[in-house]
């Protein structure tokens, strides 16, 4: 079975590559479509960026596509960065100048007030069926400092409380076995699995 995955993101790509490396699914990314546009993510929720994305390369490609939308939501922020993640520091932004906003945003907040959540929202959609939703959540604090080179994003801003390691800092089996992601991307394996084992019937 082949799978496109409607991504850009390198380190969403890397860990979703690694997660299905056992299954006999054969990954595609948006690199095998070089002539694909940019999805815009306008939605107010991840559901609805994840389902327009995976819906939108679904229909260009006539494949089945998997897209994750996915951020942090900060309480003490009223939920920000939440869908506006990739951007928060404004159109084109890097994770450190995300990261660096973040921090200015909770510059004296103290660390019991700092939680934070990993969100994600990932679509299977194929031409002509009815997409499928899978949701993860992980629970966190958001550091004053940066530690680890691991992940992406903010990854090195927070904090898992279990391990008391940053997402950055843990290696990323650990990662994907806690993270948003991997909660949603296991629920979404176990939808294509049983259509692989229907279509072998
Ligand atoms: P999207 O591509 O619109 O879904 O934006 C995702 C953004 O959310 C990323 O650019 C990161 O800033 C953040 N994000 C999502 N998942 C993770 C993660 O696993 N670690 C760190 N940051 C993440």
């Amino acid at each position: 079975m082949e799978l496109v995955i409607a991504t850009r993101n390198q380190g969403k790509l890397k860990e979703i590559r690694r997660l299905l490396a056992e299954s006999a699914i054969e990954v595609r990314g948006l690199e095998s479509f070089p002539e694909l546009p940019e999805v815009e993510e306008d939605g107010t929720t991840f559901a609805e960026n994840a389902c327009k994305k995976a819906e939108t390369i679904a229909r260009l490609t006539g494949r089945l596509t998997l897209a994750d939308d996915s951020g942090l939501e900060v309480a003490a922020l009223a939920g920000a960065p939440g869908v506006y993640s990739a951007r928060y520091a404004g159109a084109g932004a890097s994770d450190g100048d995300n990261n660096a906003k973040l921090l200015v945003a909770l510059d004296g907040i103290p660390a019991e007030q700092r939680q934070g959540a990993f969100c994600c929202a990932m679509a299977l959609a194929a031409p002509g069926q009815d997409t499928r939703l899978f949701f993860g959540r992980v629970e966190g604090r958001i550091l004053p400092e940066p530690r680890g080179s691991g992940g992406f994003g903010y990854d090195p801003l927070f904090l898992v409380r279990e391990f008391a390691q940053t997402m950055a800092e843990l290696p990323m089996e650990t990662k994907n076995r806690i993270s948003h992601r991997g909660q949603a991307l296991r629920q979404a394996l176990a939808v294509l699995l049983e259509v692989m084992k229907e279509d072998a019937e």
